[in-house]
């Protein structure tokens, strides 16, 4: 074990700083695939377009919503994979089902592909696994090329969907002509970038380590951000919560005035994951915060170095489509620390399994 952990204390730090490459070999492998163009066609002829998936997968499909209605003008339904019975009343034939899932056998995933099956509608699986069931029921399977992921919270798999996922986006609208071929290559070209975006995780690693020196002591905590770091806050919470065991509550920024706001006191830690275009919006945000005397702390593109933030992790001057890839690794990282400076065993968190396969 400790041979196949490569030198680091845990499967999840070193699966952490894989994600460069994990990245790198993802987006290598999906550009030679027909299963890419296969996927568009699908989507392009769809009359509605569902994306489902469990936990971290699930907010992997938030992300693609937010890609895919801006590039393509295509709005997805997303649901949580337990709910799908809410929404197999309203499939039909026409529609195509997006289903992700790291290990492909998430029993509440299979469920909603089956019951989306039994009703005619395509299946667009989006995998770590190769042969895994829910690549089996599907027409068409996308898979990430992570590589094996031992610890339990999800980290380099939710990159490479969200790589997955955009690149599908782009191929849709260039498809439907939104778009035109020079443009996608330079999508392609520029998502070869996310590797080294999501480095920062290196080089941010002892500001990280310090930053979780503080809120480890926290007993709660909210994550906001706005439009796409709304998706990403709601990841890094899920991975506060998973492995540290403390209190994160993910919320829209805008609407954390609706309730959240009121259990602010002084040193109640609010972090804003600071994505590019609602800097000046989130200000106000962090100043609502400070007002009522909350440790205010951005984990964000360069562009949020004016931030009233009392603690800011810059991640590099990155636009919206490689904010995550550089955002998302300095948030993992602090859940890692949190939890190992907390004394737990970040590759097995307590109650929780790296697959559920029971409903
Ligand atoms: C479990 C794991 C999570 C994962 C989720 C979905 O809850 O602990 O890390 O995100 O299952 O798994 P899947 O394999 O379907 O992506």
């Amino acid at each position: 074990e400790e041979a196949s952990k490569g030198g680091y204390p845990h499967y999840m730090l070193k699966e952490i700083f894989e994600q460069p490459r994990a990245l790198y070999e993802t987006l290598i492998g999906l550009i030679e695939d027909p299963a890419l163009e296969e996927a568009a066609e699908l989507l392009v002829n769809a009359r509605r377009v569902f994306v489902t998936g469990a936990g971290t997968s699930y907010h992997a499909t938030l992300v693609f919503k937010h890609y895919i209605t801006g590039m393509a003008g295509i709005v997805p339904i997303d649901f949580i994979a337990s709910e799908h019975p809410e929404y197999m009343a309203a499939v039909s034939h026409e529609d195509v089902l997006i289903a992700v899932s790291q290990s492909g056998e998430t029993t509440d995933t299979l469920q909603a592909v089956r019951e989306a099956k039994k009703r005619g509608v395509k299946i667009i699986a989006v995998t770590n696994v190769i042969g895994s069931t829910l690549s089996r029921l599907a027409d068409v399977t996308l898979y990430t090329r992570a590589g094996p992921e031992i610890g339990v919270a999800a980290t380099k798999t939710f990159l490479t969907q969200v790589l997955t996922l955009q690149l599908l986006a782009a191929r849709v609208a260039c498809k439907l002509g939104v778009i035109d071929k020079s443009d996608f290559e330079s999508i392609v070209e520029k998502l070869s970038s996310a590797r080294e975006a999501a480095r920062s995780a290196e080089r941010l690693n002892p500001h990280i380590k310090a930053l979780a020196v503080i809120l480890s002591k926290a007993q709660s905590m909210f994550v906001l951000g706005r439009l796409l770091g709304a998706h990403l806050a709601r990841e890094a919470a899920l991975k506060i919560k998973e492995i540290s065991y403390v209190h994160a509550e993910a919320y829209p920024a805008g609407e954390s005035k609706h309730g959240p706001i009121a259990l602010v006191e002084e040193g109640f830690p609010v972090i804003f994951v600071g994505t590019p275009g609602v800097e000046k919006k989130l200000y106000s945000n962090m100043e609502e915060m400070k007002a009522r005397g909350a440790k205010v702390i951005v984990v964000g593109v360069d562009s949020y170095e004016d931030a009233p933030a009392d603690y800011k992790v810059l991640v590099g001057s990155y636009d919206e489509t490689l904010a995550p890839y550089a955002i998302m690794p300095p948030l993992q990282l602090l859940a890692y620390h949190m939890a190992v400076m907390l004394g737990y065993d970040p590759d097995k968190p307590r109650n929780l399994a790296k697959t559920v396969t029971v409903e």
